[in-house]
């Protein structure tokens, strides 16, 4: 009872001493400790309690690798994130809750012993960390039209990502992809905003049915606003619409998304007619915020300030457009120390007014209070079962089965008979690494076997017969007619954001073209499995094929794929981008009047 006794009293006199805020004699633990009172209550007594330091360290998000948790606790830092790819090591789901509850106690041993949230890109399962489940790119999931099965995939991400302590998602992505040479495509539920709206269920799965559920993690509609509708595709380029067009093609995800809870907002690098969305106050703060109203906190992307002037690194005048502009948190990477004291400087002279500096901390304390970490900071272990679990690989395989989209089947040469002969060839047949694409344990992804999963070709070998032939070549060499079918398993190799830019046209490889050729020229049916992150151009290949199926950017579950070419599940998957019959015809939408390879909506069946 004593030590009980003595640590609230210390705790007490923690709250009061060494940061500058108002000293107060109190009986018990402070207000805002206390959680039968309100959030509202307890944002305000914290906030009142805050010296400017606090509040400056709350706004400041450095990445893992630029700050060391003794640095957490002197600013009083109020978030860390992993950049694509950016993992403890070993990259365990053990190492990972690890690093996150030494950042947790740093943060908690700042004066106010306020906790800190530590952000990750689970764009497609908690894909940062070797082990956990990888689902289907968002491209794959517009394409089920199952706004259910997403929302169950959110869920599960975030049952991966709580395990490791792992609570703020940047994610989803509810970007309209108007022109497919962006890199960002398959980041994309489809083209056209009812996509991104219906999936917005994603932000329930993830955040669950209320903030601070034992697996509720943060989610982050992004980016804000109009990434998908830049000139040529350009990523982080200018998007030239007329106001009316840009809210009625852009922003309806966004609406979908605050009405749903959404915790926060990530800024888009790209511009509206000239001016970056990063210093766009009018967007953020009046129509975001206000007109939408927003209640969550803004979040800049990645070093997204120093692009406001279009030079390298940012200035006092960057960092005060940027938190008058709307924005709450900067992602500042590794200048962090330089935003907090350009941040200081503008508060001082008055450039940044003290009550935007208080509206940010509000928003972003309200989100703390309502996941509960002032009351459960540390990672919940007990969730690292879930980490790849096999009823989680079988949601995801669920998830490839409904997406793969079956686009030409000449004589039914599809569904493939389990005793058949197959042929299997093509990079991306044994390749996890190539049918998971970007943002997968690294930030652009790489062939290879990354991490554990099953390759589309182990899916094949599992779906035949025990006894029924399956031979794998990757380039085709040793087809001879004596073959039922041959599947070729081609398409891009993995890439994200401007890496993945295509301004050279949209066609498949050469390697591609002449290992599916090889297997056309000794007679066989040939069944065409594109795994790419978006419509490619094949006209002129198309005729010689038998039968092609878009599988987009499957993940680790590959068994999906075999499921609909052996007809263990019907192809249901419909097109969520219309399909270019030549690159020149970029962009092609619904509607617009060009004439497609296949229309927006089109997929076949087997009946
Ligand atoms: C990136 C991306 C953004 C991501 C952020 C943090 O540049 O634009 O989607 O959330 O940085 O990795």
């Amino acid at each position: 009872m004593r030590s009980r006794l003595l640590a609230l009293g210390a705790l007490a006199a923690l709250a009061l001493v060494g940061h500058g805020g108002p000293v107060r004699a109190e009986p018990g633990p402070a207000p805002y400790l206390d959680p039968h009172l309100s959030v509202q209550d307890r944002v305000d007594d914290l906030l009142d309690r805050m010296s400017l330091a606090d509040k400056l360290g709350q706004m400041t998000q450095p990445e893992r690798r630029y700050v060391t948790p003794d640095e957490v606790t002197r600013y009083r830092i109020g978030s860390v994130l992993s950049s694509g790819g950016s993992a403890p090591e070993p990259n365990t789901p053990e190492s990972w809750a690890d690093m996150y509850d030494g950042l947790q106690r740093a943060a908690l041993a700042g004066p106010l012993r306020v906790p800190l949230m530590y952000g990750v890109d689970a764009v497609h399962g908690h894909n940062n960390m070797v082990g956990a489940t990888i689902f289907p790119h968002n491209i794959g999931l517009g394409a089920t039209r199952d706004p259910a099965l997403v929302r169950k995939i959110g869920a599960a991400t975030a049952a991966e990502m709580a395990g490791t302590g792992v609570d703020w998602d940047f994610a989803p992505c509810v970007c309209v992809a108007r022109d497919d040479r962006w890199g960002r495509t398959y980041e994309s539920f489809g083209e056209v905003p009812e996509l991104a709206t219906m999936m917005t269920t994603v932000i329930d799965g993830l955040q669950g049915d209320e903030l601070g559920g034992p697996t509720s993690v943060l989610a982050t509609a992004k980016h804000y606003v109009g990434d998908g509708g830049t000139e040529g595709g350009d990523d982080r380029g200018d998007v030239r619409l007329p106001e009316k067009e840009l809210r009625a093609v852009h922003l309806p995800p966004f609406q979908a998304a605050v009405k749903r809870g959404v915790g926060s907002v990530m800024i888009s690098y790209s511009s509206w007619n000239g001016l970056k969305m990063h210093q766009n106050k009018y967007l953020i703060t009046d129509v975001l915020k206000g007109e939408l109203g927003f209640g969550g906190f803004v979040v800049s992307d990645y070093n997204g300030i120093d692009e406001i002037d279009g030079k390298p690194g940012f200035t006092k005048d960057e960092v005060a457009a940027a938190i008058n502009a709307g924005i709450d948190m900067v992602m500042v990477p590794t200048e962090w120390r330089r935003f907090i004291d350009y941040l200081r400087d503008e508060v001082k002279n008055g450039d940044v007014p003290m009550e935007r500096i208080d509206d940010a901390n509000r928003r972003i304390l309200t989100k703390k209070f309502e996941l509960g970490l002032f009351e459960e900071p540390m990672a919940d272990r007990s969730h690292l079962k879930t980490v790849g679990s096999a009823a989680h690989r079988a949601l995801a395989r669920r998830a490839v089965a409904e997406s793969q989209v079956l686009l030409k089947n000449d004589d039914d040469v599809l569904p493939l008979d389990d005793d058949d002969k197959v042929f299997v060839a093509g990079r991306s047949a044994d390749d996890i690494g190539m049918q998971s694409g970007g943002w997968t344990i690294t930030w652009q992804g790489k062939p290879g076997p990354i991490t554990p999963g099953t390759t589309i070709l182990d899916g094949i070998r599992k779906a035949a017969d025990a006894d029924a032939t399956v031979t794998y070549s990757k380039d085709g060499s040793g087809i001879d007619p004596s073959y039922d079918a041959a599947i070729a398993v081609v398409g891009e190799t993995p890439y994200a954001e401007y890496h993945g830019d295509r301004t050279d046209g949209l066609g498949l490889d050469d390697a591609d073209r002449k290992t599916i050729d090889r297997l056309r020229d000794v007679g066989v049916p040939v069944v065409v499995v594109l795994v790419s992150g978006r419509p490619l151009d094949v006209a002129e290949d198309l005729p010689k094929w038998d039968a092609l199926v878009a599988a987009w950017l499957p993940g680790t579950e590959g068994q999906g794929v075999a499921d609909v070419l052996y007809g263990d599940a019907d192809p249901r998957g419909k097109l969520p981008v219309t399909w270019m019959r030549s690159g020149g015809q970029e962009p092609i939408n619904r509607g617009d009047g060009k004439k497609p390879l296949f229309p927006f909506g089109y997929g076949l069946t087997y009946d």
